[in-house]
C-alpha cells in the first residue's frame, strides 16, 4: 500500500510553514539547551508573558525528594481573567475571543469579542459572589459545550474560586462522588445539552447526585436557550441574576501557588483523584506551550475539539489561546453528526488554520471513507493536531495526507492531566516528523527512561517515562491529599515523577510513547482505572468477583474486558450479562461501557491471592500459547476454563 511507511522514516514538512516558524531547528535545540542548564533563567524571561500583579521573587523552587515541593514564579501574584481578557481589552476588544459552534449545523454560531467575553465573565463572576463564592471556594461545572460553560470558569478565576468541571457524560454517582470529595458549595449546570442530536439531561443527573448532601447549597442552573428557569429546591436561575447584577467585577489577586482549578482523574488504584493545578505556573507553561507548539501568532482560528470536562479543553480550548489573545473555537458537537463530514465542514465554515483532535476521531472517520473529507476544501488548515493516546502511523498519515493534503504538519503531542500542558511534541517547522512518534521533548522537560528496577537506561532503549525535573505546568498536589499525591507519582522511583506510561527512544532521540504500563486504561482517548470498573461491577448484588483489563479495539485504542465471577447460585446467563454493562454505565457513565463481560468461575490467582493480570490479558487478546510462568497460580485449573470461555462464546 503506498501510504505504509516505515516508522522510522522522517517526514520532512518543514517546507510549507519555513517562513513562518516561530523557531527554527537550530532555535530549538539552543532554546531546549537554555532552559535545561538555566531552568530558572529560561521561565523567567518565559514569564512575562503574562501580567503580573506583584513580582515573583523565585522562579522555581522544587523537589521531587521528600518533602515534595512544586512552587512555581514563588512570591508572585497575578489573575488569569486579567491576562485572559482585561489585558486585551487595549488593542483587541473588538477582536472575536470565542466561536461557538453549536451541535446543530443549522443552529446559528456566535461569535463572542474580547470586550463581550469581559462583560460575560464579570457579570458571571457578580452571580457567583452573590451567591456568596469566595476566594478558595471549590464551585462544580456540570456543563454542556456553550460558552456560558467558558465564562463561568473564567468567572471562578476571577473571584479566586477553584473550579471543578464535570464532563457532561459521568453519571450521578461520579458526580456525587466528586462534589463530595472537592465539597462544593455550589455547582453549576444547564437544564439540558447537545451532542450527536441527542439531549444530555444534566439538570436531572444533578438532581440525583445531590440528593442528602446537605452541604450542598446552590445549584446554579443556566437554562440551554436562556430562558428563565422554574426554579424548585436549591436551585438558582442564573438568567434571572445574570439581569440584575453589574458588568463590572473587580478581579481578585491570586498568588501564584494558589489553586486555579481541580480536574478529577483516574489512577490505578482507588477512586479518580483530584489533581490541583495551581496559578502563575500553570497559565505560564499554558501560553508557552501553545504558542511555541502551535505555532500560535495570536490571529490564526484555532480550534481544539476536546471538551472543556478534560485538561485538554482547560489548557488548549480556554486558558493557551485566550492568554495568547487569540481566537478559540468551542465545538459542542461530535465527528459524526449530523453526518462524517462535520469537523471539514466547521474547519471550511470559520477558516480554521489550526486544529488539534484524538486519534480516536481519527480511527472513526478514516474508517468512514475518504469520500467525507473530499467533499469539503479545508484549504485553511495549517497545523494539525494529536493527543490523547498513542496514534497509530496508519491514521498519523491519513490525517496527514487526507485532511492536510499532505501540506500540514501533524503534532503529537504527549501529555497527562497532571501534567498541565504539552511536555513532548514537534515545533512546527522546527522538527521533522515521524508518524507515531511524539518526537522531542519540549522546553524544560527532561524525560528519563528506567528499567521496572529504577535504573537509567540512556540512548536507544524502551522502558518506563518519568521525568527528571519540574516544569511550570506541573500539578501541585492531589486536593485534600498531599500523601497520596507523593506516593503515585514519586515512589515507584524516588527523585523522579513517574508518568505511568511506557517509552521508546530511538537512535535520533525521538519519543514514542508505547502506552500505560499500571492499571489504567485508555478508551477513547478516556483515561479509566480498571479498580474503578471492578468496584462498579462488584457493586452488583450477583457479582462476587471482577477483574478489568483493557484489550485493543480498531476505533477506540482500547476496549474494556471485564472477568466477572458471580456469587453461589447465581445463573450466568446472556441477560445477565447485559444488565452488566448497564449497570457499569449508570456507575460510572456511558464511556466506561465494558465491551466484553467475560464469565469467569474463577480468576487466576498467586498463592497469595493477588489477581494475575498479565495473565487476563493475553487470554482477553486469545494469545493462547504465550501465557508465561503460570507455576505460581494457586489453581492453575482456571486457565483453560477461561480458554474455554473465551472460544465458545466471545468470537472476534
Ligand atoms: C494519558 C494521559 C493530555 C490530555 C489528554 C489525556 C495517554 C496522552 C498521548 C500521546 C500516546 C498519550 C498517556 C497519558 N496519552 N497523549 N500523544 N501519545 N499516549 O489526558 O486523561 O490525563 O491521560 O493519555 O497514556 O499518560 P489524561
Amino acid at each position: 500500500m503506498h501510504n505504509k511507511i516505515n516508522q522510522l522514516e522522517r517526514i520532512l514538512v518543514t517546507d510549507s510553514l519555513k517562513n513562518e516558524a516561530l523557531v527554527t531547528e537550530e532555535e530549538y535545540f539552543k532554546l531546549y539547551s537554555q532552559s535545561i542548564d538555566d531552568p530558572e533563567g529560561f521561565w523567567g524571561e518565559m514569564g512575562q508573558c503574562l501580567n503580573w500583579i506583584k513580582p515573583w521573587s523565585k522562579v522555581k523552587k522544587t523537589s521531587y525528594y521528600k518533602p515534595i515541593e512544586i512552587n512555581w514564579f514563588q512570591g508572585g501574584q497575578l489573575n488569569a481573567s486579567i491576562n485572559c481578557i482585561d489585558r486585551h481589552l487595549i488593542d483587541k476588544k473588538d477582536k472575536v475571543a470565542l466561536i461557538w459552534e453549536p451541535d446543530n449545523p443549522n443552529v446559528p454560531s456566535r461569535k463572542i469579542t474580547y470586550s463581550e467575553l469581559s462583560f460575560e465573565v464579570n457579570k458571571f463572576a457578580n452571580v457567583l459572589k452573590k451567591l456568596g463564592v469566595q476566594k478558595g471556594d471549590r464551585v462544580s461545572l456540570y456543563m454542556p459545550m456553550i460558552p456560558e460553560t467558558a465564562f463561568a470558569m473564567l468567572a471562578c478565576s476571577r473571584i479566586g474560586a477553584i473550579h471543578s468541571l464535570i464532563f457532561a457524560g459521568f453519571s450521578p454517582e461520579s458526580i456525587r462522588d466528586r462534589l463530595i470529595d472537592s465539597h462544593s458549595r455550589v455547582i453549576i449546570t444547564s437544564d439540558l445539552g447537545y451532542r450527536g442530536g441527542k439531549e444530555l439531561p444534566l439538570k436531572n443527573n444533578v438532581d440525583k447526585a445531590i440528593q442528602g448532601l446537605s452541604f450542598v447549597e446552590t445549584v446554579l442552573v443556566v437554562n440551554y436557550d436562556h430562558t428563565p428557569h422554574d426554579c424548585k429546591d436549591k436551585e438558582v436561575c442564573f438568567w434571572k441574576l445574570h439581569g440584575t447584577v453589574s458588568c463590572v467585577c473587580e478581579p481578585v489577586a491570586m498568588d501564584s501557588s494558589d489553586p486555579l482549578f481541580i480536574l478529577y482523574t483516574s489512577g490505578s488504584t482507588g477512586k479518580p483523584k483530584g489533581v490541583l493545578h495551581g496559578t502563575g505556573g500553570y497559565l505560564v507553561y499554558a501560553s508557552v506551550t501553545h504558542k511555541y507548539i502551535f505555532n500560535y501568532k495570536g490571529d490564526e482560528i484555532y480550534w481544539c475539539s476536546a471538551d472543556l470536562g478534560w485538561v485538554t479543553g482547560h489548557t488548549y480550548i480556554l486558558y493557551g489561546p485566550l492568554l495568547n489573545g487569540g481566537t478559540t473555537l468551542l465545538f459542542e458537537g461530535v465527528p459524526h453528526y449530523p453526518d462524517s463530514s462535520r469537523f471539514w465542514q466547521v474547519v471550511d465554515k470559520h477558516h480554521v488554520e489550526i486544529f488539534y483532535t484524538a486519534p480516536t476521531a481519527i480511527r472513526a472517520l478514516m474508517r468512514e471513507g475518504d469520500e467525507y473529507v473530499e467533499k469539503t476544501k479545508r484549504t485553511s488548515l495549517k497545523i494539525l493536531g494529536s493527543v490523547g493516546e498513542p496514534i497509530n502511523p496508519e491514521a498519523w498519515l491519513w490525517y496527514y495526507q487526507k485532511v492536510g493534503n499532505s501540506n500540514c504538519p501533524v503534532l503529537d503531542t504527549w501529555w497527562q492531566t497532571e501534567t498541565g500542558g504539552i511536555l513532548i511534541a514537534p515545533l512546527p517547522g522546527a522538527t521533522s516528523l515521524k508518524p507515531g512518534s511524539a518526537t522531542r521533548p519540549f522546553f524544560g522537560i527532561k524525560p528519563a527512561l528506567l528499567t521496572p528496577e529504577g535504573k537509567v537506561i540512556p540512548g536507544v532503549g524502551e522502558g518506563v517515562l518519568v521525568l527528571e525535573d519540574s516544569w511550570p505546568g506541573q500539578m501541585l498536589t492531589v486536593y485534600g491529599n498531599q500523601e497520596r499525591f507523593e506516593e503515585t507519582y514519586f515512589s515507584a522511583f524516588p527523585g523522579y515523577y513517574f508518568t505511568g506510561d511506557g517509552c521508546r527512544r530511538d537512535d535520533e532521540g525521538y519519543y514514542w510513547i508505547t502506552g500505560r504500563v499500571d492499571d489504567v486504561i485508555n478508551v477513547s482517548g478516556h483515561r479509566l482505572g480498571t479498580a474503578e470498573i471492578e468496584s462498579a461491577l462488584v457493586a452488583h448484588d450477583k457479582v462476587a468477583e471482577a477483574a478489568v483489563v483493557g484489550i485493543q479495539h480498531d476505533i477506540k485504542g482500547q476496549g474494556i474486558y471485564a472477568y466477572v465471577t458471580l456469587k453461589k447460585g447465581e445463573t450466568y446467563s446472556e441477560s445477565l450479562k447485559q444488565e452488566l454493562i448497564q449497570w457499569v454505565r449508570s456507575k460510572i457513565g456511558p464511556l466506561a461501557t465494558p465491551e466484553f463481560i467475560h464469565w469467569a468461575k474463577g480468576l487466576p490467582k498467586t498463592r497469595s491471592g493477588k489477581i494475575m493480570r498479565r495473565i487476563l490479558r493475553k487470554i482477553a487478546e486469545g494469545e493462547w500459547e504465550q501465557l508465561g510462568d503460570i507455576t505460581t497460580l494457586s489453581d492453575p485449573q482456571v486457565i483453560p476454563a477461561l480458554k474455554l470461555e473465551k472460544r465458545n462464546k466471545l468470537s472476534f
